[in-house]
């Protein structure tokens, strides 16, 4: 299985493309290429790490995408295909990724996989794209995971990339979310009906994630996968 996710740069091109990643940081990378600079790199927070998705994911994110009850949080219906369709979709979308969206996994420190998160709908010339996140491990709510994983992955974007706001939307209902995405100094601007459910709209913009950084420590690092 391992191979789909080997980069069929190798040698010096790889090590030219990486001195390039590192020195050019606030570009906008695109995933087409194998070795982009986001999903080819681990994202370190207090307690959390972001790494690229891989093969070894799909039970927990079937199990999560067919639980009824996250997948309502989400205003999305559960997933009823099983598991070995599943897998060859999955399998499918691991090796061709789209250019407007970089996908991660969110694991402990200890390397144990609780979620996913997302920035998606890129786009580079409203200088704008669209925020994700699940904490399917229901051990892991309530215990700032989460938080953590949503400023982890902002400074991420605002450090790395030329984006100006980051938006999500979330349903009206999900008080732990709201709490969750205020906590990372998400602002709502506005609320949103669609196939009937009710959204609040959200959004964060650079300059207010400068003004907020100014007044703590940043947590997160970028740092190379060896
Ligand atoms: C929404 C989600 C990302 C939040 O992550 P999390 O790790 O559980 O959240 P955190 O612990 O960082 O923050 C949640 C906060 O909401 C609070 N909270 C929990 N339930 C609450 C409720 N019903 N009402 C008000 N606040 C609530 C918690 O106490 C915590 O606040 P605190 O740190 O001040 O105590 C995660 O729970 C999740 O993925 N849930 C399932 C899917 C989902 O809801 N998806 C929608 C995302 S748009």
């Amino acid at each position: 299985m391992e191979p789909i996710m080997s980069s069929p740069i190798g040698g010096r091109d790889a090590k030219e493309h990486l001195e390039q990643c590192l020195h050019h940081p606030r570009k906008v990378v695109h995933e087409e290429d194998p070795l982009s600079c986001p999903e080819n790199s681990v994202i370190t927070g207090n307690k959390i790490r972001l790494r690229k998705k891989k093969l070894a994911d799909a039970r927990n994110d079937y199990n999560w995408q067919t639980d009824a009850e996250l997948t309502r949080l989400d205003a999305v219906p559960a997933l009823t295909i099983g598991f070995m369709q599943y897998l060859l979709d999955y399998t499918w979308e691991l090796h061709f990724s789209s250019p407007t969206r970089h996908r991660f996994a969110v694991e402990t420190l200890d390397g144990k996989h609780i979620g996913n998160c997302s920035y998606y709908d890129i786009n580079e010339t409203k200088g704008e794209a669209e925020l994700g996140i699940l904490i399917g491990n229901r051990d892991y709510w309530d215990k700032g995971y989460g938080t953590e994983t949503v400023t982890t992955l902002i400074n991420h974007i605002f450090q790395q990339t030329n984006l100006n706001r980051i938006y999500l939307k979330t349903l009206d209902s999900n008080t732990r979310a709201h709490k969750c995405f205020q906590k990372c100094d998400f602002t709502q601007y506005g609320h949103m009906a669609r196939d009937g459910y009710n959204f609040v709209l959200m959004e964060l913009r650079r300059k207010q994630w400068q003004e907020q950084a100014e007044n703590r420590n940043l947590t997160g690092s970028f740092t190379t996968e060896s």
